[in-house]
């Protein structure tokens, strides 16, 4: 018989957790999971109206103002946790944005400002990260948002943001490999399409057209939910995934097999 039982193994007690972008959409999901799970989850997000209620409605959750495309808030949202929960275990590298542009009609700011939050900032949260964990002793957990168009494309006007994805997925390797002697795992979820604030509303949202075309080719017949990814995240947090490192799960409905 396994020494650890199952109930314990998925269970985050006393441990502190950041997930940037967890104000909405999935990052939201993955913080109810996790809170659910034990974990005092800090929220990191340029939305402060919804960030700050989503900390009160999840109760062992707060708020901390970050803006991902700056190195400084980056540095204090770390620093700030540390001095605040006295530790830092688990980081969800959620935030991201996925604005649509032909690459021939693109500003070279808005491509820019794609990889500044979607990798840039992901590198720079999982290093700031990786050195408190560090210096603490203690090892770590990093989960990374990345897509199924880290693999794939999904569509035309997506340029930008597929190649932050690939990057999210190299990185992912490459830093496992760096971090594994730390006691770091880092790992990366590939959603599918996932109904989210972003998908439905922001910017004007994901074309309608796109949204179909994608629909019909997602086997499992459905859009995924935020709670798809959140218990897969729960899962590489936990010790349940104790010797997993530099892995890609994919969370689509299959879409990817077509
Ligand atoms: N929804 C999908 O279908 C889907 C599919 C594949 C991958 N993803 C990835 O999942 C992640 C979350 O997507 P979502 O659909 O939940 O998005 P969303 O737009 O619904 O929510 C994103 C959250 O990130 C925050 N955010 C945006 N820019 C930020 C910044 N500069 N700094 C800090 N926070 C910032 C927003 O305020 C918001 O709370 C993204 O990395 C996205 O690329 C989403």
């Amino acid at each position: 018989m396994p020494e650890t039982p199952l109930s314990e193994m998925i269970r985050l007690d006393g441990q502190a957790a950041i997930v940037t972008g967890g104000a909405k959409g999935i990052g939201r999901g993955i913080a109810a999971r996790l809170v659910e799970a034990g974990a005092h989850v800090v929220i990191a997000d340029v939305d402060e109206q919804a960030g700050t209620a989503t900390a009160c409605e999840l109760g062992a959750a707060s708020f901390q103002r970050a803006d991902l495309a700056s190195a400084r808030d980056i540095e204090a949202l770390i620093e700030d946790t540390v001095g605040r929960l006295g530790r830092v275990d688990i980081l969800v590298n959620n935030a991201g944005i996925y604005p649509f542009s032909p690459a021939l009609e693109m500003a070279i700011d808005d491509w820019d400002r794609v990889h500044a939050i979607n990798l840039r900032g992901l590198f720079l949260a999982s290093r700031a990260f990786a050195r408190a964990a560090i210096a603490r002793g203690s090892g770590g957990v990093i989960v990374n948002i990345g897509s199924i168009d880290s693999l794939h494309p999904s569509g035309v006007g997506l340029v930008a943001y597929d190649a932050s994805k690939g990057g999210v997925l190299m990185f992912t390797r490459s830093f496992a490999l760096e971090m594994a002697p730390h006691g770091i795992r880092v790992n990366m979820i590939a959603p599918g399409g996932i109904t989210t604030e972003g998908v439905t509303t922001a910017q004007g949202g994901v074309p309608t057209d796109l949204i179909t075309q994608f629909l019909a080719r997602v086997p499992m017949g459905r859009w995924g939910e935020p709670d798809d990814i959140a218990t897969m995240a729960l899962v590489l947090s936990t010790p349940l995934s104790g010797y997993v490192t530099g892995a890609v799960v994919v969370v689509d409905g299959g879409r990817l097999l077509t």
